[in-house]
């Protein structure tokens, strides 16, 4: 079984479904990595993490300014926040600091927290047309 399950809590029902569940893909493929095998090495995971999340965000805050979305200046604080983050585990793993099951966990409430809230509510209206 996956690490993280693309639920139905972190659907947006817009195209950016497609691009949280390529961010959780990584997650998973790290993760799957790690149990099998104790040498892993977790640079470059979360690198890949770090820059496809770039990439989202970028892609999210021209998506949400196409559509004229509101509160996008609340939205963009929080993604470098995020950005932040995930650059300050990468720097501690660069200082030697081990993966443990914490990691995972770090890296599910840094990614997930954010879909199902900030995400979810900031394309509702959007999304919506696309429910079924
Ligand atoms: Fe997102
Ligand atoms: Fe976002």
């Amino acid at each position: 079984m996956a690490y993280i399950e693309f639920e139905p809590k972190y659907r947006t029902y817009t195209i950016m479904d497609r691009e949280h569940q390529q961010l959780i893909s990584i997650i998973n493929r790290f993760f799957d990595d790690w149990v099998s095998n104790k040498g892993v090495k977790p640079l470059p995971y979360l690198i890949e993490l770090a820059e496809y999340g770039q990439h989202h965000f970028d892609s999210e805050e021209r998506f949400m300014e196409n559509n004229q979305s509101s509160n996008i200046e609340d939205h963009k604080n929080i993604h470098k926040k995020l950005m932040e983050r995930i650059v300050g585990l990468i720097q501690r793993v660069q200082n030697g600091e081990e993966i443990t099951m914490e990691t995972f966990q770090f890296l599910q409430h840094w990614l997930m927290n954010h879909v199902a809230g900030t995400d979810v509510s900031s394309y509702g209206i959007l999304g919506d047309k696309n429910r079924k």
